[in-house]
């Protein structure tokens, strides 16, 4: 029997398993790209809000479809980037941590977010340095790994550590159209990432070298269509569509890539991990 390239190949992917997930979304429903507070954001490009809401449908739709449960936020007018709940704070190790934004136009989200959490028995406390949520701290296993540079300070780091107890470890970003960690890394498992070291100082790229040797690096092609903000449950990766080499280099480690088209909500410098908050018990 002759072995086809492919069979060799897919024996040697290694088995990946599968976490049920509990996330938050809040849908675009007052969407819109009325103010530029990054680089993907231009305000003469037009936007249509039900094309988002419908991209938007499909990503809550998969992650259902995979079997992971979904909570919705109420979306509040006036604020067109509450779409992206990852920035809506951080709840892990029985603590809720809800953002402190940089930017004035989205100051109103904090109230919003913390009000949801309220109601939803996650009981905030608010950082007093910048926290821009899920955006910037980013659990993987049993420690967070916190970006810096363009919104998060790194006096937050130390406030997310006392907070949560959990060991947290400082990643500098170096280009603004990786603004947040959540655009130049991707956890894949506890022990697994994917991430673009351009995006990062040399002190932390070599800080993520040590601390993952197995990393997969993506190419500029990918990380510049935000492929790296996708959600991983282990097993499946939901990954923005236009990241096809991103999706070659999951499938070859034994991940499940699930492609999503959420190009309306690129234009406001956001894909599939912002839109998703998760909720870790
Ligand atoms: N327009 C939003 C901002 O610039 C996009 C936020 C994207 N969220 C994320 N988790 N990276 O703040």
């Amino acid at each position: 029997m002759t072995i086809s390239p492919d069979v060799a190949a897919e024996s040697t992917r290694t088995p990946r398993s599968q976490r049920l997930r509990h996330y938050a979304m809040t849908p675009p429903t007052f969407f819109a790209v009325e103010y530029a507070i990054n680089p993907w954001m231009d305000t003469s490009t037009p936007v249509d809000v039900d094309l988002a809401v419908a991209q938007w449908a499909n990503l809550r739709d998969t992650y259902c479809r995979l079997g992971h449960t979904v909570d919705l936020v109420e979306p509040v007018p006036g604020l067109p980037d509450m779409v992206y709940a990852a920035n809506a704070g951080l709840i892990v190790n029985g603590t809720a941590i809800v953002a402190r934004f940089k930017h004035a136009e989205r100051r109103g989200e904090s109230v919003a977010y913390a009000t949801w959490m309220d109601q939803s028995g996650h009981h905030p406390v608010a950082t007093r340095h910048v926290n821009e949520g899920q955006g910037d701290l980013l659990v993987v296993g049993s420690m967070i790994l916190a970006g810096t540079g363009f919104r998060t300070q790194p006096q937050a780091h130390v406030e997310v550590a006392t907070i949560t107890g959990m060991p947290v470890v400082s990643l500098e970003l170096v280009d603004p159209r990786f603004y947040h960690l959540d655009t130049a890394l991707t956890v894949l498992d506890d022990s697994t990432i994917a991430y673009y070291p351009p995006a990062f100082t040399a002190a932390a790229r070599g800080v993520l070298r040590e601390l993952f040797p197995d990393a997969i690096e993506v190419a500029s092609t990918d990380a510049y269509v935000l492929g790296l903000n996708a959600v991983s449950d282990g097993k499946h990766v939901v990954y923005p569509i236009q990241a096809a080499g991103f999706a070659k280099q999951l499938y070859h480690a034994g991940f499940h890539p699930v492609g999503v088209d959420l190009s309306e909500l690129l234009k406001g410098g956001g894909s599939v991990k912002c839109c998703t908050l998760e909720v870790f018990s």
